[in-house]
Order: C-alpha cells, then structure tokens, then sequence
C-alpha cells in the first residue's frame, strides 16, 4: 500500500504535504469499492462450474435472430448449447436431395464465437424423420442395404459437415421401449437391432473427434436402464465408440422418484462413459393418468381446462414445490459431479418451453429456471 502510494507521488509529483493532506480521502476511498463486481454465483454457469457444463436447447427462431433477448439470456446464462429442432432429420434434410443448413450453420457460428460447446442432436431417430427415408420412389419399403446407405450418407452429409466444430453428437436417439427391449420402429424392422451399430459407426467416421453419445427418456427406470446398459456393453464388446449417456430427464413435481435417477446415474457411469443430463425440466402440472410419463412426443391429448390449472401465474406455494423438487434433483447431480460431465435444460424459458404443449397443446407451464420475463427463479438461490 506505502509502496504504491509513493510511486504515484513520485509519478505525478505530488510532494509528501499534499499526500497528508489528502490521507482522509484516500482512507475512504480504499474502503469504499467504487464497482460493484456481479457475484459469479448469479449466473447459472458460474453457479455449476465445479461440477458440470450447464446447457440449453435453442430453438431456430432463437437462432436466427427473431428472440434476442432469449438468445443474450441463454449467452450469458449456458455454456452449452443443443438445437431443439434445427438438425433434426425432418427439418435438416426435409426431401431426399434437399439439405437446409440455414438455422445449424448459425447455430454452429454462434456457438464458435460464443464459445458454447455444441451438441448436436440428433442423426437417428424414429421421430421427426420424414416417412421417405424408409422408401424407395414407388413408395415401398427400402431393403436394408439401401436403408443403411441412406442412413449412411446422411450422417456423412452432417456430422461432415460440422467435423471439427460440433463437440459431440446424440447419435441416436430413443431406441429403446420401457420395458428396455428394442423399439420396433422402421430402423430396427428394415435394418435390424444393428442398426445403432451401423450409426455409431457412420458417424465416428464422419466426425472423428466428436463425442458420441446415445439419448433416451425414462432411462431411470430399473428395466430399461437394463436396456440401456445393454446397448452401451454391446457397442463397446464390438469396440464401437461410445463416449455418453444422455438422460433426458422431462419430469415432473412426483415422478420419478429420485433414488431411481441416481441409481441409474450409478450404472450407467460404472461403464466408463459420460453420464448427461439432456432435456430437463420439471412440469408442475397434472399429466393425464391414463397416460405414461415419459417424453414419447407423438402424445396429443386433447386440452382440457382441469390439466391447466395456473394460466394466469403459478402460486408461490406451488412455486416452493418446484423448488424443493430442483433442490432435490440439483443435490444429486452435485453429489454425483464426478460421473456428470453436462446438465441440459429442455428451453431457455418457460415462455417457450415444449412443457407448454406437450402433452397436451395450449397450456401453461412453468418447468424451467427462468420465469417468462427471462428472470432467474429466486429458488436457484438455493440450488
Ligand atoms: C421436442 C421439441 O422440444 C418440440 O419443439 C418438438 O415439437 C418435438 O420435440 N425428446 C427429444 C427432443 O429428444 O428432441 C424432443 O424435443 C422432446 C423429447
């Protein structure tokens, strides 16, 4: 401090009566911080930076320009980031000979300049894949070979396209069905069950440096967890890379139970792969009985005002719930910090989450950490 204060006497001249004369000033000066610095803990980012990434999905309107402040709040907020749409096979190859890389080339820009690590999601998938690519152009079934070519040249197309700008891929997606058995869908009946061999393969050759992961819901059940396992210890027995699990984790206030998440978090990182958390958020309103929790997207029920309880702002108590709810979630992750390498909300905001939808269109949700007027929740606070 004397140090200091004498080579700037010296520097400006200043004799040794005016530095005593100004000694009060400068006491308070040195007291009294004239910045006040943002606490690193009042970002999500900063808040988790010990522990895992934390991401969001982003969507094409938040991409390209039309959402800023959604887009400036995910910037500062996230360190990774995942197309919600944008590379899906249904919006990134529409027709056989058209590509449209409009929304993934911005994304994969903004992402390098912004220094958010991507993931790009997803190659393969039996949702939002458009019905041609499982049929020739008389309209029959593909034979396998000329399935596995198509499937093939899309993953070079893409994942090529991104080689060394995309940090890892959800190779596919979805495969399984609850029970942990094999999905039927046109993949695996055209294909056969090594069809996930095929695109795990396609794409480490495509994009060799990126990571490569598998991604499911409901993967804290205990019978398909034994799936799930079973898929990533068949893939590495044939010496198949796999570098991650992503658990896509759409929950709610009283499912799952916790214990089961952490159980299969266990599991799944005993393989020596990454575990992820993908597609989080938590929807505080009631789901239709009748139906399973989970994240099948092809559920569509029709709305009904008893499964909208809060369109007009969600009560604190039912807020403090939420709350305790990511309280609970957030101290496993944490405990588990080792084995979870990202954490992946599914939406900015609860302005534009899929919760709002999904499933059922025209509700109201509030299942993510940023309310509507793009401000944190008071509860992660606590987290
Ligand atoms: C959802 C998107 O959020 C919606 O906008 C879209 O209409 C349907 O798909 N599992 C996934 C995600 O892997 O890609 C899905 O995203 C949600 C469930």
């Amino acid at each position: 401090m004397h140090k200091n204060k004498l080579t700037i006497a010296i520097l400006f001249g200043v004799s040794s009566f005016t530095l005593g004369c100004n000694n009060s000033t400068e006491q308070n000066a040195a007291t009294t911080p004239i910045v006040e610095k943002a606490p690193e803990q009042s970002t999500l980012k900063a808040r988790f930076k010990d522990h895992f990434k934390i991401g969001t999905a982003i969507s094409r309107d938040q991409i390209l320009g039309v959402l800023p402040d959604d887009l400036n709040v995910a910037k500062a907020q996230f360190n990774t980031f995942t197309p919600e749409n944008s590379m899906k096979w249904e919006r990134i190859h529409p027709q056989p000979d058209v590509y449209d890389f409009e929304a993934p080339d911005a994304l994969v820009e903004y992402a390098q300049e912004n220094n958010q690590e991507l993931v790009g999601h997803t190659l393969v998938w039996h949702s939002q894949t458009p019905d041609w690519v499982f049929e020739d152009e008389q309209g029959e079934p593909l034979t396998r070979e000329a399935l596995l070519k198509r499937m093939q040249d899309h993953i070079f197309t893409v994942a090529g396209r991104y080689r060394d700008r995309i940090f890892a891929w959800d190779v596919v997606n979805e495969a399984l069905n609850e029970d942990g058995t094999l999905r039927e869908s046109k993949w695996s009946t055209i294909i056969g069950d090594d069809f996930i061999e095929y695109a795990f393969t396609y794409a480490k050759q495509a994009a060799p440096n990126a990571k490569l992961y598998y991604n499911d819901y409901n993967l804290y059940k205990p019978e398909k967890r034994a799936g799930a396992l079973a898929l990533i210890k068949n893939l590495q027995s044939k010496g198949i890379q796999i570098d991650g699990i992503g658990m896509q984790a759409h929950y709610s206030l009283d499912n799952p139970e916790l214990s089961l998440m952490e159980d299969s978090i266990v599991a799944y990182a005993a393989t020596g792969i990454d575990v992820m958390i993908t597609e989080l958020d938590i929807s505080v309103l009631p789901f239709p009985e009748s139906e399973e929790q989970g994240a099948d997207i092809s559920l569509d029920i029709a709305l009904q005002e008893r499964f909208n309880p809060y369109p007009d702002g969600l009560p604190s108590e039912v807020n403090k719930q939420l709350g305790k709810r990511y309280k609970e979630v957030f101290a496993i992750l944490k405990k588990h910090g080792d084995k979870i390498s990202r954490v992946t909300f599914w939406g900015v905001s609860d302005a534009r989450t899929w919760r709002n939808d999904w499933p059922m269109q025209g509700r109201t949700d509030y299942p993510l950490l940023i309310d509507r007027e793009l401000k944190l929740k008071s509860f992660v606070n606590d987290l």
